[in-house]
């Protein structure tokens, strides 16, 4: 038995015995029950801990330094046990009884939306679709055309109004200054470059797009779509044309379509006409109003001639139809702006 002072037991040491059980035993299972732990054992004021210390000044100096670390472990084991009960209430989320929905969505990045094809992408499509299905094939052309292939060799005298810079964006002035190298006005420009390097039989539509200098307004844009037909053959007539469109229009509108063949007049058709599909409105004056959706025409043989076809064998019609008018009375829609303008509200509806 020890009779050194140092390590005698002490009345305190059994007050410490019976603190340390309780520190080892309270419940410490939620942020409230941590905090009045903290007070019981730790507080400042009336903190079993804190009492504990004032006590050991009244102890005998040798028993002091013992006491001293006997109490200071103490604190340590109080303060451990506070500080294991937080990190496991942190790890089991913000207050996981209360305030944890599972039905929530993630907090992932908003998913990225799947697109759709532009209305105008949409449209053409339809038409080329159709238009495969009677046999022609597809022809492009460069959106920069010369002179020749926009104008002259489609008949344009070189006083016709067409030529006019109001109507044509000129990249180089037109002759005799320039090469009148412009945005193509029309598509008919691929007319010509189909038949300087294939003969008859020619059997082609030419989709693509077309800039004028126009005054915008609900009806015209500074650019936009067309398609160009054209049906180059021995005996090709003008009943061959009429009933080409009919049958396109009725395949394209489902049937139901009032359509008007108007006399007209192109450099490079002739006879010409402009054709007009009846635009049912009952907001409008009479019911509706006519649109006019394309040109066409008997090819001219002077056209034929300037790409070394002999337009006494052959003949041929021509159409260059507009694709916003097409989408426009396809899908009610009041204003072209609207396809240049990408507003996610307008396009998403298609
Ligand atoms: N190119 C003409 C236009 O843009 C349309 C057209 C094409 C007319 C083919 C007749 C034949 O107005």
């Amino acid at each position: 038995m020890s009779t050194d002072p140092t390590t005698e037991a002490t009345p305190l040491d059994a007050q410490i015995d019976t603190v340390q059980t309780e520190i080892d035993t309270a419940p410490l299972t939620s942020a409230d029950e941590a905090e009045a732990f903290r007070i019981r054992f730790l507080g400042r004021k009336s903190g079993a801990i804190t009492d504990l210390f004032a006590q050991m000044g009244a102890a005998p100096p040798e028993q002091r330094r013992a006491l001293g670390q006997r109490l200071n472990a103490l604190k340590a084991r109080a303060q451990d046990r506070i500080d294991s009960a937080q990190a496991a209430l942190a790890a089991s989320g913000p207050s996981a009884a209360t305030d944890l929905d599972l039905t929530l969505p993630g907090r992932v990045p908003a998913p990225l939306e799947p697109g759709t094809l532009h209305p105008l992408t949409q449209t053409l499509q339809a038409i080329e679709g159709i238009f495969r299905g009677f046999g022609f094939s597809i022809a492009h052309g460069p959106e920069i055309e010369d002179d020749w292939h926009n104008f002259t060799a489609l008949n344009f005298g070189p006083e016709h109004p067409a030529r006019d810079m109001q109507d044509t964006f000129f990249l180089e002035p037109p002759p005799p200054e320039g090469r009148g190298v412009v945005l193509r006005t029309h598509t008919s420009p691929v007319q010509i470059r189909v038949l300087e390097g294939q003969k008859p039989p020619v059997r082609i539509i030419a989709p693509g797009r077309v800039f004028r200098n126009e005054a915008i307004s609900y009806k015209s844009y500074c650019l936009f779509h067309q398609v160009e037909g054209l049906v180059v053959d021995e005996g090709v007539t003008f009943a061959d044309l009429k009933a080409m469109l009919h049958t396109f229009a009725r395949a394209f509108f489902g049937g139901d379509v009032t359509m008007r063949f108007r006399p007209s007049f192109f450099p490079f058709t002739e006879p010409s006409a402009e054709v007009d599909i009846w635009w049912a409105d009952e907001t409008k004056p009479g019911g509706g109003q006519w649109m006019e959706i394309l040109g066409c025409g008997m090819v001219d043989p002077n056209v034929l001639d300037n790409v070394g076809i002999d337009s006494e064998r052959y003949t041929g019609y021509a159409f260059g139809m507009g694709v916003e008018r097409m989408a426009m009375l396809r899908h009610d829609i009041s204003d072209i702006r609207l396809f240049y303008e990408n507003d996610v509200r307008f396009l998403r509806q298609f």
